[in-house]
């Protein structure tokens, strides 16, 4: 094997590419970490609720799998979530053997509830914040090795050539730009929430490997499928904070602003109902009732229970003056997980030869139109795995062809990729106009305005480097024209002008770049 191909170069450091990292170099290789901003600043230090697998009495794979393929919506991939779900066991025991403390009830793994979930089935760390102890679990291992970290170093665009893929790196401020040959490379840059105005996720989350995968001719899929979280905290000038499914897992209620419980009237399963049905029936409350927000009621849940169980939760809201074994808390549904990106097969490969994806970057079709709860951090781990046993003994692949492709030009631009006001518009449109429910003339003019905006921001000239603001453009199109394409409703995505779901959709919505605008 060529040295370069041992040597892979990981773009990314929530837990796809730190696990990523750890295991290739298990397997004897060389990688490199890449990342934008510092090495445990990922969107992953952020997940709250836990990570889902079947490890419990009375629980099985196959449950799993069954509560992973419902939530879905009729699009999830069944060989990828029998992977999910099947590999969940091992690769929780990889965690463990690299130090995670999950939390334990009389020396067992405690196992908490989310929706959708018919067993208790999810593993939390310090309370609610698991996926901060699972970041700094992995990154003090990943400190221990040899692995190359590269921090505040910014992937600005990856080209095929004849010896792979050429990855283009630079510090955040365009300085020092490098152009790296002759390695594998490994997306695993995450999702891209806070292109919304409304977001659960940190700042960095703004989905750049994907515009810079669909800019390099990668096959993007399933854009359309952005999924909201129900219970982000609403105080004007306050972040929205995630106040996690664990909440109702724990039998948290949702109520209007008269204090009445709605989500009964909304599905049998009323607060545990799947992430789309809760978040689709509070907008409906908020329409229906012009209230700015509804309540997370958790004040019938033994304040010690909570304070032990929900400690980041807790702090974040003394600084607000709430208490939760007390106060209702003020909720609102925003942009938390983009279940489309750069399509993979199972063992992540994408369209192009040489790149590889794992994680919220990629499409697999493990979560068709609607996530399970928890089903995240885990998907993490499975496909990362088998990203790393690719990177050791490569195997040629490729994700599978899309029911219906699209193909969209990238226009050459005008080059204005700097002016951080469009940045805040595409926030505005992504929010207003391909937000929680839509309808296709917002939607035409959302591709409208984002083609218009793009014509702005793409470089002049095709060898040059676009920057973030043209990335966040390009996601934001990918999302847009998806939305726009399919005209059904069908878990996140929601459509007022076409309600329903409809068979003849039941497939996923690829797009493919074409090579002249
Ligand atoms: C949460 O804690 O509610 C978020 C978990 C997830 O997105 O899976």
């Amino acid at each position: 094997m060529p040295r370069g191909s041992r040597a892979p170069l990981i773009i990314g450091s929530g837990i796809a590419g730190l696990y990523v990292a750890l295991r290739s170099r298990e397997l004897g290789l060389s990688p490199t970490i890449v990342t934008k901003s510092v090495l445990d600043e990922a969107n992953t230090r952020y997940a709250q609720g836990g990570i889902a697998a079947a490890i419990g009495v009375g629980d099985s794979v196959d449950l799993h799998l069954r509560d992973t393929i419902r939530a879905g919506a009729g699009l999830v991939d069944r060989a990828a979530a029998l992977r999910l779900t099947h590999e969940a066991p091992a690769r929780i025991a990889d965690l463990v053997r690299y130090g995670v403390p999950f939390d334990t009830v009389e020396g067992q793994i405690a196992l908490g509830r989310e929706a959708a979930h018919s067993r208790s089935r999810i593993l939390h760390a310090g309370g609610d914040a698991t996926g901060l102890r699972i970041e700094e679990t992995l990154k003090a291992r990943v400190l221990e090795t040899d692995i190359e970290v590269r921090e505040r170093t910014v992937l600005r665009r990856l080209d095929t050539g004849r010896d792979g893929i050429a990855a283009t790196l630079s510090r955040p401020d365009g300085r020092d730009v490098e152009v790296v040959r002759g390695r594998p490379v490994v997306l695993a840059t995450g999702g891209a929430g806070s292109l919304y105005r409304e977001s659960s996720n940190p700042s960095i989350a703004t989905g750049e490997g994907v515009a810079i995968a669909f800019r390099a001719g990668a096959r993007i899929a399933d854009m359309e499928f952005l999924q909201f979280h129900p219970t982000t905290f609403c105080r004007a000038g306050a972040p929205r904070f995630l106040l996690t499914e664990a909440l109702r897992g724990e039998g948290a209620v949702l109520r209007g602003a008269g204090g009445e419980r709605f989500m009964p009237r909304y599905h049998s399963a009323a607060e545990l109902a799947p992430r789309d049905v809760v978040t689709r029936a509070i907008q409906s409350e908020l329409v229906r009732t012009g209230a700015r927000c509804v309540y997370l009621d958790a004040t019938a849940l033994p304040a010690e229970r909570l304070f032990a169980r929900f400690p980041t939760v807790c702090r974040f809201l003394a600084g607000y003056h709430l208490d939760p074994s007390r106060d209702r808390i003020p909720v609102v549904p925003a942009a938390h997980y983009m279940i489309g990106g750069v399509a993979t097969d199972l063992e992540g490969h994408t369209s192009l030869p040489g790149l590889l994806a794992c994680g919220e970057v990629t499409s697999t079709g493990v979560h068709g139109a609607n996530r399970l709860a928890s089903n995240s951090l885990l998907e993490g781990l499975v496909f990362g795995e088998h990203v790393a046993r690719d990177l050791a003994r490569p195997r040629r692949g490729r994700p599978p062809a899309p029911g219906r492709l699209l193909s969209l030009p990238v226009p050459a631009g005008e080059g204005h990729g700097l002016d951080r006001t469009v940045t805040t518009q595409v926030r505005d449109l992504l929010w207003d106009d391909v937000g929680i429910v839509r309808e296709g003339g917002a939607l035409e003019g959302a591709v409208r305005r984002l083609d218009a905006l793009a014509l702005r921001c793409e470089p002049s000239d095709p060898a040059g480097l676009p920057g973030p603001v043209a990335n966040h453009v390009e996601l934001a199109r990918l999302i847009a024209w998806s939305a726009l394409t399919r005209t059904e409703s069908r878990g996140a995505h929601y459509r007022s002008d076409h309600p329903r779901s409809r068979a003849r959709w039941r497939l996923h919505i690829g797009i493919g770049r074409t090579t002249t605008a």
